[in-house]
């Protein structure tokens, strides 16, 4: 068993505790917060052994094999440097950090000390998102052209919140738009050029911005992120030979459909037009247009999954721990530093 130590245990450290139990090689073993209250409640709740009134007290724990950070974004830097430094293998809540700058210093960090280190970024890990990746890596949709993807819901207005209160760095970005960067980053690689714009509202932070990305290739991508509303909470990518669409919501995915179209041939050019046109060849392309439209509508993949998902993640930390391995293949440190190099890109493009 895999023994893990939890300093945080709020909202999303009870979904992840509740995927525990999918995954059948960990355990949590200590549990620690800001109020002890908070940590001896989450450990009656889940049954976890043992409960340390200080992050000193958990990171000084002999039986832990690795921290999850589950704190507010502006604590993650902090959290992280001080797990690895009492020689700790660190699962980190996204954001990562909150800035570029903080990302590589815990990744130095990581690899000085030669520590198991990764963005607990879970969209990675569904079979939905490592299935995507194969096929469009296998050129599946062509060549890639497009992204469109946002995440929005409405959030309850307290100023006081870790989504509003500037001092814990909040906003649409970090919360919920670097689930967006980081699929764009891990489908199409780091931006050559960004644009941007943001609402800010009464407490300073983004309550939602919007963003224009250029690729390498050519390719774009618009990605929105809110406080304020309701979104579609999909991704769409286009390429050459189709498009495939995650459906609501993205991030979370269990559902995705490719439809494949490509460009007609302009009618009346070339000698292939001319063949087309044959009353033979019409009539056989009567009767295949069922066949066609099929492959047209395109293919539709479901990749259910109980729980909360959470133990995509869990079980990908505990297979790298297992195997030596100190960042995971699914989501290295490079790819993570990559994305906090786009929100520092962003939010730079704000200030003027
Ligand atoms: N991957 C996902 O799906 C997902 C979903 C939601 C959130 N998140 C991320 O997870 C992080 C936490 O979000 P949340 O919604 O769970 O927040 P939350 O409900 O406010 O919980 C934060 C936890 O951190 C603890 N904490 C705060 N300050 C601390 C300190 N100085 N030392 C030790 N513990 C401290 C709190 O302790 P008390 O309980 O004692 O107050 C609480 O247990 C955020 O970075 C967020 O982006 C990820």
């Amino acid at each position: 068993m895999i023994r893990w130590g939890f300093l945080g245990c709020g909202l999303v450290a009870h979904d992840v505790a509740e995927d525990f139990a999918l995954v059948g090689e960990a355990t949590i073993h200590a549990v620690a917060a800001r109020r002890i209250e908070s940590a001896r409640a989450f450990s009656q709740r889940f049954g976890v052994p043992v409960v340390h009134d200080s992050l000193d007290a958990l990171l000084a724990d002999p039986d832990i094999d690795i921290v999850y950070i589950a704190t507010p974004h502006h604590l993650h830097r902090d959290h992280c440097l001080a797990a690895l430094r009492a020689g700790k293998p660190t699962l980190c809540e996204k954001p990562f950090t909150t800035d570029a700058a903080s990302a590589a210093e815990v990744i130095d960090a990581a690899r000085e000390q030669g520590l198991f280190c990764m963005e607990a970024m879970w969209t990675r890990f569904f079979p939905a998102i490592r299935r995507i990746k194969a096929l469009t890596d296998a050129g599946e949709l062509g060549e890639l052209q497009w992204l469109s993807a946002d995440f929005g819901y409405p959030t309850w207005r307290d100023p006081a919140s870790r989504f509003f209160d500037p001092s814990q760095a909040g906003g649409a970005l970090l919360d919920r738009g670097v689930y967006a960067l980081s699929l764009a980053q891990h489908l199409l690689g780091e931006p050559e050029a960004i644009a941007t714009l943001a609402t800010h509202g009464e407490t300073g932070v983004d309550e939602q911005s919007a963003c224009l990305l250029r690729f390498p290739n050519g390719a774009l991508a618009q990605l929105g992120a809110t406080l304020n509303g309701l979104t579609g909470n999909t991704a769409i990518l286009t390429g050459t030979k189709g498009r495939l669409q995650i459906l609501e919501p993205f991030y979370r995915p269990e559902r995705f459909a490719i439809e494949y179209a490509s460009a007609a041939e302009p009618a009346g050019r070339g000698g292939g037009s001319r063949l087309a046109r044959h009353p033979a060849l019409k009539k056989l392309r009567r009767r295949l247009a069922p066949v066609l439209k099929a492959r047209l509508r395109g293919q539709r993949y479901t990749h259910r999954w109980p729980g909360n998902g959470y133990q995509f993640e869990i079980a990908e930390a505990c297979r790298c721990l297992r195997e030596g391995l100190t960042e995971s293949p699914v989501m290295p440190l490079a790819d993570t530093l990559a994305v906090m190099r786009m929100i520092d890109t962003i939010r730079s493009h704000w200030e003027h």
